[in-house]
């Protein structure tokens, strides 16, 4: 999606004055000369890129060209594309964008699934928003895992030192280029992106003054678990308990809105919290008398395996290991890759290169696999330490949000991580309110998209696409909002969400509605005209 970009009235622009004076052209011209003088890093070429280019990207591996293949930049920058070696045999590959309009804001973008690439997207955004961006390749090029394999220093990349190099580095580049420190520091990223930020919150607290950590795929060695365990669970396309993507999409989604949909007092297709929901499949099981038509109903062992879907899953001592999967999530891009008839190609790839080898037949995985796969946890890939602590105590604020229809990584998890963090570090809501907010965004899928309010600026399409006052208003852009919470102290209250007609900017608005931080629930006064955001209140 391209669109024109008006940037107007961006959050603050105190350093146009200086800007102006700085000579941008020839900053870009002595950059790679200087940056080579950082340890272990080989600069690729440094380019003066002015808005409106559309930049390709030949070098970058074929699998990331399925995500990004072109991005058009949106405002002038200095791009410097360089490698830094980990190790002896490992290293990352990072871009630093450097605005000419700089706001002394630095900014790292994250990654997503177990790539490997660099999401342009994303930079291309918060250059255009003034920030001195950085990304990088996560230690390892394209979206396998298979480079993980015999290979540690690759994993240690992927699951901390990525991240951290490509903070260490972009800062250092920032300061040689504008010849001045950044103010302030922050962080964007969704997924395993949101992962990253709270592994850079766990573990290197220093780094970001303010992290926007979406639909965080923490708790992650469950995670891959979980994820396969849908093959467990509903076998493949030949098995008595396999259910086909028209039964998910067209048969029970159906039922479950039926049952759970009205829960908030409105039928528009978005279970406001899906937590209220206590789905029975056994609604829809085939009558003796009415034959079995599997597009009106499912047998016994498609319904017990409906209900398992939607349980929590636990270790073989009893302990939970993940939350349920959220009834109301079946998503037509997620349903082939979940619950298709074939193990989760990331849990598949992360059995395979990293906890047994290419050899282990991942559908043959049970309980006393996945209770291994949580004990070896490399290099803390849970990223699920509740100790905030450091983090807190030198005011970093950390800004989460989850759709609540998220498929791939259930919502839950978010929460039982809350808790955790609560749990650890002994505070209630309204302490950890002071440095860390969690909002549940109803209606959103995997980090966008969805039958909900999900335009909440976390991208450049979930800022519509055109950067202007309204779409970057802090009310209802979660970085913006951030970075007001960092720079004014004013911390989000809620998020205005935005939904288009048929996700078309230029379609109009259909509905926005306004997301409750947890554990607050956003709750519909039963009266007003429920498209209006003023209907809800946070209970
Ligand atoms: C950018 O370039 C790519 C590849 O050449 C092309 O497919 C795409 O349409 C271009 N986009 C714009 C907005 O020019
Ligand atoms: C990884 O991709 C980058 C381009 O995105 C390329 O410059 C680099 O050589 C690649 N590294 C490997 C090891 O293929
Ligand atoms: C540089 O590389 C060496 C070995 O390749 C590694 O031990 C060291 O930690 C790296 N330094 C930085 C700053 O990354
Ligand atoms: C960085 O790039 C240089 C030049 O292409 C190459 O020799 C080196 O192996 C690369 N290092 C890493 C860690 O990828
Ligand atoms: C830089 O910012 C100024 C003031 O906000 C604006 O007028 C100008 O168009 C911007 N330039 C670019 C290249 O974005
Ligand atoms: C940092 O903030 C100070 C105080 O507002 C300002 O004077 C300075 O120009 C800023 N520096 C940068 C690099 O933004
Ligand atoms: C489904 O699994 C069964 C049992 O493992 C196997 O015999 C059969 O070939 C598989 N069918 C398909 C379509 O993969
Ligand atoms: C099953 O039900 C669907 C929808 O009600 C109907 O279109 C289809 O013809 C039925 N199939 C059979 C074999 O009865
Ligand atoms: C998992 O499979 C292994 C190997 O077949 C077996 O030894 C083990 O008992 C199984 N665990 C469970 C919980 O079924
Ligand atoms: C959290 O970590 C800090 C140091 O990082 C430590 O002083 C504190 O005791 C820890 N708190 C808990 C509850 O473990
Ligand atoms: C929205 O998309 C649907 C399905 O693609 C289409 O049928 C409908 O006409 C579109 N509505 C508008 C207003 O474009
Ligand atoms: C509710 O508000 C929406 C959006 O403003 C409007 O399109 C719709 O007509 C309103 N519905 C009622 C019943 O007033």
């Amino acid at each position: 999606m391209v669109r024109p970009i008006y940037l107007a009235s961006l959050l603050s622009t105190t350093l146009y004055a200086l800007t102006i004076a700085f000579d941008f052209d020839s900053a870009c011209g002595r950059i790679a000369s200087q940056a080579a003088s950082i340890a272990n890093a080989t600069i690729f070429f440094a380019d003066l890129v002015p808005a409106g280019t559309n930049l390709t990207f030949p070098d970058q591996d074929p699998s990331c060209a399925s995500t990004t293949s072109f991005q058009v930049v949106l405002a002038d920058m200095c791009r410097v594309s360089l490698n830094v070696s980990t190790s002896d045999r490992s290293g990352i590959t990072m871009e630093t964008w450097l605005p000419r309009n700089w706001t002394g804001r630095f900014l790292s973008t994250g990654n997503g699934g177990l790539d490997g690439c660099i999401q342009y997207v994303d930079i291309a955004y918060t250059t255009a928003l003034g920030f001195a961006s950085v990304a990088a390749n996560n230690g390892h090029n394209g979206t396998s895992g298979e480079l993980f394999f015999n290979n540690p220093d690759v994993l240690a990349d992927f699951v901390y030192r990525s991240i951290h190099t490509n903070v260490v580095v972009g800062k250092d580049i920032t300061q040689m280029f504008y010849d001045t420190p950044h103010n302030t520091s922050y962080y964007l990223g969704c997924s395993t992106g949101g992962r990253e930020g709270f592994k850079s919150v766990q573990n290197f607290p220093d780094d970001f003054d303010g992290v926007v950590a979406g639909s965080p795929a923490v708790n992650f060695n469950n995670l891959m678990s979980w994820s396969a365990r849908f093959y467990n669970i509903l076998g493949n396309s030949s098995s008595p308990t396999f259910i086909t993507s028209d039964q998910w999409l067209g048969l029970i989604h159906d039922n479950i809105l039926k049952q759970c949909d009205t829960i908030d007092g409105v039928a528009d297709g978005i279970i406001e919290d899906p937590n209220l929901c206590d789905y029975k499949p056994e609604e829809l099981i085939c009558s003796p008398n009415t034959g079995t038509n599997n597009s009106d109903c499912l047998t016994v062992v498609q319904a017990a395996a409906v209900r398992q879907v939607f349980s929590p899953m636990y270790d073989l001592d009893g302990n939970l290991m993940f939350p349920r999967q959220q009834p109301g999530s079946e998503n037509a891009d997620f349903i082939g890759l979940l619950y298709g008839g074939e193990v989760f190609e990331y849990s598949r790839d992360w059995f395979h290169y990293v906890v047994f080898n290419p050899s282990f037949d991942v559908k043959t995985a049970n309980l006393t696999d996945y209770t291994f796969v949580e004990k070896l946890n490399p290099f803390n890939i849970a990223t699920f330490n509740g100790n905030l602590s450091d983090f807190q105590s030198r005011g970093g604020k950390v800004l989460t949000y989850h759709g609540q229809a998220d498929m791939l990584i259930s919502p839950a998890d978010t929460e039982l991580w809350y808790n955790h963090i609560a749990e650890t570090m002994g505070l209630p809501p309204s302490d950890i309110d002071q440095f860390m907010r969690f909002f549940r965004i109803s209606g959103m899928s995997h980090c966008a998209n969805g039958v909900g309010a999900w335009e909440i600026g976390q991208t450049l399409p979930g800022a519509s696409g055109i950067l202007t006052s309204e779409t970057l208003d802090p009310e209802r852009n979660v970085l913006t909002a951030m970075v007001r919470w960092v720079e004014e102290g004013v911390a989000p209250d809620r998020i205005l969400g935005t939904k288009h007609v048929n996700d078309t900017t230029e379609l109009g608005v259909e509905f926005r509605r306004r997301h409750c931080r947890y554990p607050l629930r956003s709750t519909y006064d039963r009266k007003g005209n429920s498209s209006d955001p003023d209907s809800w209140t946070c209970q």
